[in-house]
């Protein structure tokens, strides 16, 4: 039989593209820049999978570009640029990468939140531009983490291994929005109280919105949900830039309706809103939430295994361990 053809995406670790030589024809994308759109739909040509990652847009158009694509297997656990139904409607397989970067991400959701409440970035700049003459009772006096109240937009995995950090590390006090309850006992384990979105904006002395992007929460926090915050709370994003309406965000900080933000995610990255590169109290960072080494590690090798899975070959061929529409394998994949 004819080895299958599989195009990887992105630059990603040497010996793992080695796992999919082992069984497939690989391509490269030998950049590390995402592939424009007719590149990767010419890359794609006659390839049987891809192992993506979420910058990669897979939409209606170019499925059908591509008619020998089964398999579209991304290392992101956000999975915002894949058009599922449309994959589902053509027979194709999805995957993505859930669980592996629960606990990475949530220690940078937590070391965000921590930076944003106590100005670390901000004190850092004030020192390295010179302007540190001498110690002063409020100068880069920030809002104490523990004991506070932590609000957690999003209750699902990483949601709630931030939680457990905040009430097992620093005695904060949890509150949640989230479409389900927490089960009965993790609530109980978290003391963990479940919140009306407008109820949370209100209450949470720090905000860690940790919610997928869809189209049901673009822009969830806008201007409105901003406005009932206290002023002397803070807002972190790590979950996709849209969630978020950040120049919304923009003009509360810089009026002073809310103290402070981390953001890891923006609309439309890597452009960051004018506003909020111009005001002091907001620590930016890349999307780099989940980027421990081993965690990038265990996405990737996760992305494999599902590839290997979907295309039939390899150590366990049929089940993908990390679906997200199984329902595609009680019919035969794409030919
Ligand atoms: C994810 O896995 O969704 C991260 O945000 C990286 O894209």
């Amino acid at each position: 039989m004819s080895r299958k053809t599989v195009l990887v995406a992105r630059r990603i670790f040497p010996d793992i593209v080695e796992r999919l030589r082992a069984e497939f024809d690989v391509r490269t994308s030998d950049g590390d820049a995402p592939l424009a759109r007719e590149a990767l739909v010419a890359a794609l040509q006659d390839c049987d999978g891809a192992f993506v990652t979420g910058t990669e847009p897979i939409d209606a158009a170019l499925l059908d570009a591509c008619p020998r694509l089964k398999a579209v297997c991304s290392m992101a656990v956000g999975y915002n640029n894949i058009d599922v139904p449309a994959c589902t409607a053509r027979g194709v397989l999805v995957t993505n990468a859930p669980g592996v970067l629960t606990e990475t991400t949530a220690d940078f959701g937590f070391a965000l939140m921590m930076a944003t409440a106590r100005r670390i970035t901000e004190g850092e700049r004030f020192l390295r531009d010179g302007l540190w003459k001498h110690w002063s009772v409020d100068m880069m006096a920030g809002a104490d983490v523990h004991g506070a109240t932590l609000g957690i937009l999003g209750m699902g995995r990483i949601g709630q291994a931030i939680a457990r950090r905040g009430h097992a590390g620093f005695d904060m006090r949890i509150v949640y929005h989230n479409r389900s309850h927490l089960p009965a006992e993790e609530e109980a384990a978290l003391k963990a109280t479940r919140l009306s979105l407008d109820d949370l904006m209100r209450t949470a002395d720090h905000l860690v919105v940790v919610t997928p992007y869809t189209p049901q929460t673009h822009h969830l926090v806008g201007a409105a949900q901003l406005a009932l915050m206290k002023p002397t709370a803070t807002l972190v994003n790590i979950a996709r830039g849209g969630v978020v309406d950040d120049a919304a965000l923009a003009r509360a900080l810089a009026e002073g309706t809310l103290a402070a933000a981390g953001l890891d995610v923006f609309e439309g990255e890597p452009a960051v809103h004018p506003g909020l590169l111009e005001i002091p109290n907001v620590v930016l960072t890349p999307h780099i939430a989940s980027a421990s080494i081993p965690t990038r590690r265990a996405m990737a090798n996760l992305a494999v295994d599902n590839l290997l899975a979907a295309l039939g070959v390899g150590p366990s061929p049929g089940l993908p361990p990390t679906p997200l529409n199984l329902e595609v394998l009680a019919r035969p994949l794409r030919t």
